[in-house]
């Protein structure tokens, strides 16, 4: 098989790659390991920014997102029953569009037939050769026949377990890591919000996030310690802890039922460098992690995109290198200041176990200056609205 851009991936890196490569018209093949259902059925997070919603619209790829998502024009930050409202619309003039990450693909799956973007799913044994010619090519097993895949550019959107980044040589890249010594509890209920608007919570039990898919669905998380098991987590405890962590007035909205989903997620900050290797380019989780706290992972990814698919697109249809060139430098910019915010945000709200009274001083006068300092609020808005391309 021959391609102009092999994509190992077909998570939202993946294919808002391939739609925006295949509306320029430019060939591309997506391989993917998993079934679509599999895919399909991944609950992730759900905030949006406006350069995700850009790429959608762009793609016209919009009407359920536009129809079912909702757009947020502030959240808040609780400490011990204190409620920090950032309007980020009146601070930034943006605002962000709560969406899940499960409908995104779904939009992005139903949308490749008509675009003429191929996905072979459950592939298997895929490894990249090459990758430092022009003439790269993966091979896998598709239905137990070993295939080979030619192409031009190899886009490892294939997540931080995928094999992309380990295609690289361990003198060629460098890692940056910090592990979170806690977990992220999460679980999903078809109950109403307990409030129009996202709250982050700082508590001395520990963070807690009250989120939203709907005006009927709900997404909540607390922060667990790193060892803990979900069996060791029934629903009520779950209600019980959210509503001991959010404070009494957000806590005396909730709506109690039973969890569709519940499990629990590792928290790390991780940067792989440089995100380009010969003709592998890596993007999304592939080549970044940040804790879900701002919410910035698939947001990341969007952008990744953008200047992937701008340096591809000008590459083959105006001979043009600039960007191909400059991905990994420009891609990496931005990661890095969402990988600060990240991290930024979790220490500010979550408990770390070795955590002195000196510590918790320092988050209680952040948060004490947060509430009374527009433009420490103007700071956090413009970084969780997404700052510019
Ligand atoms: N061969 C083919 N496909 C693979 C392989 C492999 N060896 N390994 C992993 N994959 C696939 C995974 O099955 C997954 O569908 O690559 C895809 C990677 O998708 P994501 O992990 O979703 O990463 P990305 O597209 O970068 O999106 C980042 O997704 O996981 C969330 O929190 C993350 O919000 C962030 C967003
Ligand atoms: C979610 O709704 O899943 C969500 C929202 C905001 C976050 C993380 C997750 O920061």
């Amino acid at each position: 098989m021959k391609t102009q851009v092999a994509i190992i991936g077909a998570g939202p890196a993946g294919l808002m790659l391939g739609h925006l490569l295949r509306q320029a018209d430019i060939d591309c093949v997506i391989l993917e390991r998993q079934s679509r259902a599999h895919v399909e059925g991944r609950i992730r997070a759900g905030v949006l920014e406006r350069t995700t919603m850009d790429i959608l619209d762009k793609l016209g790829i919009n009407r359920r997102m536009h129809a079912e998502g909702l757009l947020h024009s502030g959240f808040c930050l609780a400490d011990g029953g204190r409620l920090i409202h950032i309007d980020i619309a009146e601070l930034t003039g943006k605002q962000v569009m709560i969406y899940g990450q499960t409908e995104v693909t779904r939009d992005l799956l139903d949308a490749a037939p008509d675009r003429g973007l191929e996905v072979l799913w459950e592939v298997e044994d895929v490894e990249l050769h090459e990758i430092t010619t022009e003439t790269p090519y993966v091979t896998f097993v598709k239905g137990g026949e070993s295939a080979r895949l030619e192409a031009h550019f190899i886009a490892g959107c294939d997540g931080f377990h995928g094999p992309s980044r380990r295609s690289v040589p361990q003198r060629a890249g460098r890692e940056f890591e910090r592990v979170y010594p806690f977990g992220w509890l999460g679980m999903l209920a078809e109950v109403p919000p307990c409030r129009h608007e996202l709250v982050y919570a700082n508590h001395a039990r520990g963070f807690a996030l009250a989120s939203m898919r709907s005006h009927s669905r709900s997404r909540y998380y607390i922060q667990v310690p790193i060892d803990e098991r979900v069996e060791d987590w029934p629903d009520e405890r779950v209600w019980d802890e959210l509503s001991l962590r959010l404070g009494a007035e957000v806590a005396g909205n909730i709506t109690r039922g039973p969890a569709l989903e519940k499990s629990i997620a590792p928290l790390r900050s991780y940067v792989f460098e440089p995100m380009r290797h010969g003709s592998l380019f890596l993007a999304g989780d592939a080549a970044h992690i940040v804790p879900p706290t701002g919410a910035k992972g698939l947001n990341l990814a969007a952008s990744d995109i953008v200047y992937l698919s701008d340096a591809m697109i000008g590459f083959f249809k105006r001979k043009d290198a600039l960007g191909i060139e400059t991905y990994s430098a420009r891609a990496l910019a931005r990661v890095w200041k969402s990988e600060r915010f990240s991290w930024s945000l979790t220490c500010l709200t979550h408990r770390f176990p070795d955590d002195s009274p000196f510590d918790r001083r320092m988050q209680v006068a952040e948060l004490d200056y947060i509430a009374s300092s527009p433009a420490a609020q103007l700071a956090i808005a413009e970084n969780y609205v997404g700052l510019p391309l």
